[in-house]
């Protein structure tokens, strides 16, 4: 099925953390496609950051592009603090950076463990606090990228999976506290999404036309399908969906396996 393009987002300010590549630079071109301008954070691929920043102006849009570690939480403030000083306000705010070590649970030391939590829910938990004071008294939206590890057991990602479930949770607790300011929060949960990064795997055709192949709709989940959600989720359509974590995934996870 084709993109319906519009301009739900003319004119709105939205922050995509980790847009530097695969999804969030898919939810920074889909958001300036439909009108919005956009802050893109990145943290080690500047270059590949400065590419999305380039597509985007070619939108006619504007662009604010920050390098800021979500570890730590003074980039993270001084990240919020150029947003006040480029646009004034902001009103969609997505966290979507992540990072993790993989390693079996008893392998798990505590140094990657905190990274992890750093990035993947700490960054989530400063950054709404941050966005919430720079979005309008009209209201705003804030998402938060979660994967089926927050309540399913994969190999080697109890630190990531452990760190999306709490991520959720924060979800839920920020909706309800921000609800009266006109602030929706919610988070998008996802198996399996068709990046690049699945390119660095071996004999990746053959697994992923196996996948596909066990899938109810036969084709992955791709970046476009997450923004296509993302597009509605933070949008006033979706105004009474909230706190929510939606579950993205073709409907695979209905199968047993
Ligand atoms: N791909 C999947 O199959 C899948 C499935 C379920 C959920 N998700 C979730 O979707 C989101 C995006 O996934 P993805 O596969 O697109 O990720 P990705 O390709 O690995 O990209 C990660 C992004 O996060 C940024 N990032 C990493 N560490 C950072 C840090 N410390 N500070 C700031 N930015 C940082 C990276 O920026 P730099 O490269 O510039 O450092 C990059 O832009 C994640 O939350 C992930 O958990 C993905």
């Amino acid at each position: 099925m084709g993109q319906t393009v519009s301009n739900r987002y003319q004119d709105k300010v939205v922050c995509v953390t980790g847009s530097s590549r695969g999804i969030g630079r898919k939810l920074a071109l889909r958001f300036a496609a439909e009108g919005a301008d956009v802050v893109i954070n990145y943290f080690r691929n500047g270059d590949a950051a400065r590419e999305v920043a380039r597509e985007i102006e070619s939108l006619g849009r504007r662009v604010l592009l920050v390098r800021a570690n979500m570890a730590q939480e003074e980039k993270i403030v001084a990240m919020f603090d150029e947003i006040r000083n480029a646009f004034g306000r902001l009103d969609v705010f997505i966290h979507n950076a992540a990072s993790g070590r993989n390693r079996s649970a008893m392998e798990v030391d505590t140094k990657g463990w905190d990274w992890t939590m750093q990035v993947n829910t700490r960054a989530f938990l400063v950054g709404a606090q941050q966005a919430a004071q720079l979005m309008p008294q009209t209201g705003g939206a804030m998402l938060a990228l979660s994967s089926f590890g927050s309540d399913h057991v994969f190999p080697y990602y109890l630190s990531v999976g452990s760190s999306k479930a709490a991520l959720e949770s924060i979800v839920r607790y920020f909706a309800i506290e921000l609800a009266d300011r006109k602030i929706n929060v919610n988070a998008i949960s996802a198996g399996a999404v068709l990046t690049d990064a699945l390119d660095h795997f071996p004999d990746m055709d053959k697994t992923l036309a196996e996948v596909e192949r066990k899938m109810p709709y036969h084709r992955m989940v791709t970046p476009d399908d997450i923004a296509n959600l993302a597009l509605f989720l933070c949008s006033p359509e979706a105004e009474m969906i909230r706190g929510q974590t939606i579950k993205i995934d073709g409907g695979i996870t209905l199968l047993v396996p």
